[in-house]
């Protein structure tokens, strides 16, 4: 189908392009984490599944294990990992990435709740740590495979949660940094490549990246069943919204961009990733890919 788009909803849409996620903080639980839409809670459900066995493959007697996740929202991934008791006892720190202030508030509240609730334990709690951040600028912080601990005391919450974390053990646990959920489509074109980059440095060579994404060949059957799903937190989204030859939601409050599985490859591989590994999941209506790359040995 042609694209419906009018002048005027691209315009509309180029005022609003960098639209922080803190307004839709307090929905988000509901119409996302909690949702009851059959396509999107298999995606998740699957999704999860896949996440976990690809942490647990990195698992060995001597390493540990850190996960990074770029866009964390309110935890929703970072948390079900709690569920798989050898996972908790070999992950050494799960660390949630956001820019939105507002989303890593309210992770931070819902990992003391879960200790308080002895969900989880107190010393597996200390193992979640959120920090507000955008995933461009992830080398303040990680570089290299290791801590970079700024010099200046800007940011000074990130700062305390930074402070949590030992560096000697950071350094020697096996890397992971994901990107779930299909964010890296809600990040525009120019920001996700430096995004991308940031990975890249963030890890040593051979160190492993994620990202799970919504498959652009189910957007045209997926799309508007899964934007209306969440309508009450994004906002009423309407035919002229969708470019279907793009793969793309350019609406008021909200932008999205789904994946074809060689345009993603080709994107990490554009930055420094080699060996990718795509895995097609899901059904019909919000198909997935989950795709795995390393940061080559030589840059
Ligand atoms: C679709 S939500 C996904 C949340 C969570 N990963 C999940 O699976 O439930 C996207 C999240 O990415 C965050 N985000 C968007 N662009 C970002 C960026 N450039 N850097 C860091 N976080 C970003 C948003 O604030 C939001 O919380």
């Amino acid at each position: 189908m042609k694209s419906q788009a009018t002048e005027a909803n691209k315009v509309q849409y180029r005022s609003s392009r960098k639209i922080p996620w803190d307004k839709f903080a307090f929905e988000y639980d509901t119409y996302v984490t909690n949702s009851r839409y059959p396509p999107l809670l298999s995606f998740m459900e699957r999704e999860q599944d896949l996440l976990i066995d690809t942490i647990k493959s990195l698992i060995t007697v001597k390493h540990n294990v850190v996960v990074i996740e770029i866009g964390a929202g309110t935890g929703r991934s970072l948390f079900s990992c709690r569920q798989d008791v050898r996972l908790m006892n070999k992950c050494l720190y799960f660390i949630g990435i956001d820019n939105a202030e507002t989303m890593t508030h309210i992770a931070m509240i819902k990992r003391n709740q879960l200790r308080d609730s002895q969900e989880i334990s107190y010393n597996d709690s200390k193992k979640f740590v959120f920090l507000t951040l955008d995933g461009e600028n992830l080398n303040r912080y990680f570089y290299s495979g290791r801590i970079k601990r700024p010099e200046s005391r800007i940011d000074r919450k990130n700062l305390i949660a930074l402070n949590r974390l030992n560096d000697e053990l950071y350094s020697s646990a096996t890397k992971i940094i994901c990107i779930l959920l299909n964010t890296l489509g809600n990040i525009s074109p120019s920001n996700r490549v430096r995004v991308l980059e940031a990975m890249v440095k963030a890890i040593p060579p051979g160190g492993m990246i994620i990202l799970s994404l919504f498959d652009g060949s189910s957007f045209q059957q997926g799309a508007l069943g899964l934007y209306q799903s969440i309508a009450p937190m994004v906002g009423k989204v309407v035919q002229n919204d969708f470019y279907y030859d793009t793969y793309e939601l350019k609406a008021k409050e909200y932008y999205s961009h789904w994946f074809i599985p060689q345009e993603a490859a080709e994107l990490v591989q554009s930055v420094g990733f080699q060996d990718v590994e795509i895995i097609p999941f899901n059904g019909s209506e919000l198909k997935g890919i989950f795709l795995k790359a390393y940061k080559a040995n030589q840059p």
